[in-house]
């Protein structure tokens, strides 16, 4: 069988599951898999660890470049204070521009990689061999979100975390530096109603349809 070497893009907003998609069609396909929003946590971690500004360009920039791949399995990045502020710090451009390269030859390893994130099919890889454009009702994904916080023992209020996701989406739409945007050749893939093992078979299906140039 011939192996055919791929970057798989994967993007959409806050808890749209986009992350399970690219965790699992990586499995799939034998590939490596990076969640990006990973990185721009591990910079906002390090800042509120440093108790410094969140716009505090300068040390933002000094975090990326000095960040530590075997950090981002640290389960503290996952709480919603980590992302909000992972939000705020990712609008600065040059702490974009200093992430770009590590993203860049992450999705050039083979035998192939899907990253997942909200400017990987604009910005990060506009060549990719396929581009997913990951979307959800803004209430099935405060829902999930809840259930997950819940699962890891943290207090979660499904009002809030609705707030805090449309708060959240509105600034990574918004803002000036690779704004979360599907990429004029992006594949929707509707997530609201699809069960876990759903997704991943409608995101094969995608991956399927462009291989064989359908
Ligand atoms: O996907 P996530 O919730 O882990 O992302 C956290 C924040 O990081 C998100 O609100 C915006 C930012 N981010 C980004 O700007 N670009 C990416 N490729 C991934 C995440």
């Amino acid at each position: 069988e011939s192996r055919i070497s791929m970057i798989i893009a994967i993007d959409g907003p806050a808890a749209s599951g986009k992350g399970t998609l690219g965790k699992r069609l990586a499995a799939h396909y034998g590939y490596r898999h990076l969640d990006t929003g990973v990185i721009y946590r591990a910079v906002a971690k390090a800042l509120l660890d440093q108790g410094a500004n969140l716009t505090d360009e300068a040390r933002a920039v000094a975090a990326a470049e000095a960040l530590d791949p075997d950090s981002f399995s640290d389960p503290a990045l996952k709480s919603q204070t980590v992302g909000e502020a992972a939000s705020v710090v990712s609008a600065l451009p040059r702490v974009r521009a200093a992430l770009v390269a590590f993203q860049r030859q992450f999705a050039a390893t083979l035998p192939g990689a899907v990253l997942d994130g909200r400017d990987i099919g604009t910005v990060i890889c506009p060549d990719a061999d396929v581009k997913i454009f990951v979307v959800a009702d803004a209430g099935v994904r405060a829902h999930r979100r809840t259930q997950e916080a819940l699962a890891r023992g943290e207090a979660a209020d499904e009002a809030q975390v609705l707030a805090d996701i449309l708060k959240r989406d509105e600034r990574d739409k918004n803002r000036a530096a690779a704004p979360l945007k599907a990429a004029d050749d992006a594949h929707l893939l509707d997530n609201s109603h699809l069960d876990i093992e759903s997704g991943v078979r409608a995101a094969i299906d995608i991956v399927e349809a462009v291989r064989a140039g359908r």
